[in-house]
C-alpha cells in the first residue's frame, strides 16, 4: 500500500460575502515533495493555506492531512494536528515585544517542558540552521533586517520540528539578494529538516528555486499543474500572462 499523502485536498471550495475564491481545488502533497502554488494578489493563496492548516474551513470539499479529515475537527482537535505543521506567515508575523529568542522558543514554551538548556540548545542550532548569527536571539524582531526577521519566523516554524511547512509569501518584500537567500533556505531544509512543504508566492524565482511541482492558481481554479518545465510549457494564454508578469 502506498503511503497517503502528507495533504490532500479535494474540491475544495471557499468563499467569503457571497464572492467565491476557490472554486474547486484538488491537489496532493505526498511525503517528501515541495509543492508551490502560485497566483496573483487576491488569488486566493493564503485562504488556501489557512484551509489546510485548519485555521478557516470551506465552504465545500475536503482537506486531509496526515491522512485525516481535518474540515469538520474541533478547535482541540485540531491542535495536535497544527502542532506537527510548521506555518510561516505572511510577513513574518513575529512578536515584536519579544525577543528572538522568545519568539523561536514561543511552542517550545508553550507546548512542552523541556528543560530550558535543552530549549536554549534548539534555539541555537535553528538560528544557526537558518542562517542567523547567535546574537541575533538576544534582538527584537524591530532591530533586525525584513531577510533577518523572515529566517528568524522560519526558525520559529521549524521549533517544533513540523512534518510539513506551510510557508506564505517568503520572499514578499525582500530584495532580490535576501530573496535569493530565503530561497535557498527553504530548498535546504528539504535535505535533512523538513522534507515536505507548500509554498504559496508570486515570486517566479522562488518557484524556480524550490518547486519540485507548481499549481498555478487563477480565477479560483487550478489553470496548470506539474512540474515546472511542464506548468512553462502550458498553453494557456492565462498562464503564460502570469508567467510572463503580465498578470501579476
Ligand atoms: N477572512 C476573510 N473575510 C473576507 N474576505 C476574505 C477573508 N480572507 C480572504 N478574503 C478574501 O479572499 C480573497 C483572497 O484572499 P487571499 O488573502 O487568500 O489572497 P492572496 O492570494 O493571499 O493575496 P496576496 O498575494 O495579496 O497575499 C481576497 O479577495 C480577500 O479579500
Ligand atoms: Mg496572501
Amino acid at each position: 500500500m502506498t503511503e497517503a499523502p502528507v495533504i490532500e485536498a479535494i474540491d475544495l471550495r471557499k468563499g467569503f460575502n457571497g464572492r467565491e475564491v476557490l472554486r474547486g481545488l484538488s491537489f496532493a502533497v505526498p511525503k517528501g515533495v515541495r509543492l508551490v502554488i502560485m497566483g496573483g494578489s487576491g488569488a486566493g493563496k493564503t485562504v488556501c493555506l489557512r484551509l489546510i492548516a485548519g485555521l478557516l474551513r470551506p465552504d465545500a470539499g475536503q482537506v486531509r492531512v496526515f491522512g485525516r479529515n481535518i474540515e469538520r475537527l474541533s478547535e482541540e482537535a485540531l491542535l495536535p494536528i497544527r502542532r506537527r505543521m510548521g506555518y510561516v506567515f505572511q510577513g513574518a508575523a513575529l512578536f515584536d515585544s519579544l525577543t528572538v529568542y522568545d519568539n523561536v522558543a514561543y511552542a517550545l514554551h508553550e507546548h512542552t517542558s523541556l528543560a530550558e538548556s535543552v530549549v536554549a540548545d534548539r534555539v541555537r542550532h535553528l538560528l544557526s540552521l537558518v542562517g542567523l548569527e547567535a546574537e541575533a536571539q538576544w534582538k527584537l524582531p524591530g532591530e533586525l533586517s525584513g531577510g533577518m526577521r523572515k529566517r528568524a519566523g522560519i526558525a520559529r516554524a521549524l521549533a517544533i520540528e513540523p512534518e510539513v511547512m506551510l510557508f506564505d509569501e517568503p520572499t514578499a518584500g525582500l530584495d532580490p539578494t535576501n530573496s535569493k537567500m530565503v530561497a535557498e533556505l527553504i530548498a535546504k531544509l528539504g535535505t535533512g529538516v523538513c522534507d515536505t512543504a507548500v509554498v504559496v508566492t508570486h515570486d517566479i524565482e522562488l518557484a524556480n528555486t524550490v518547486a519540485d511541482r507548481v499549481a498555478i492558481l487563477i480565477d479560483g481554479r487550478f489553470a496548470a499543474t506539474g512540474t515546472p518545465e511542464q506548468v512553462r510549457s502550458s498553453r494557456d494564454p492565462a498562464v503564460q500572462a502570469f508567467l510572463t508578469g503580465e498578470a501579476r
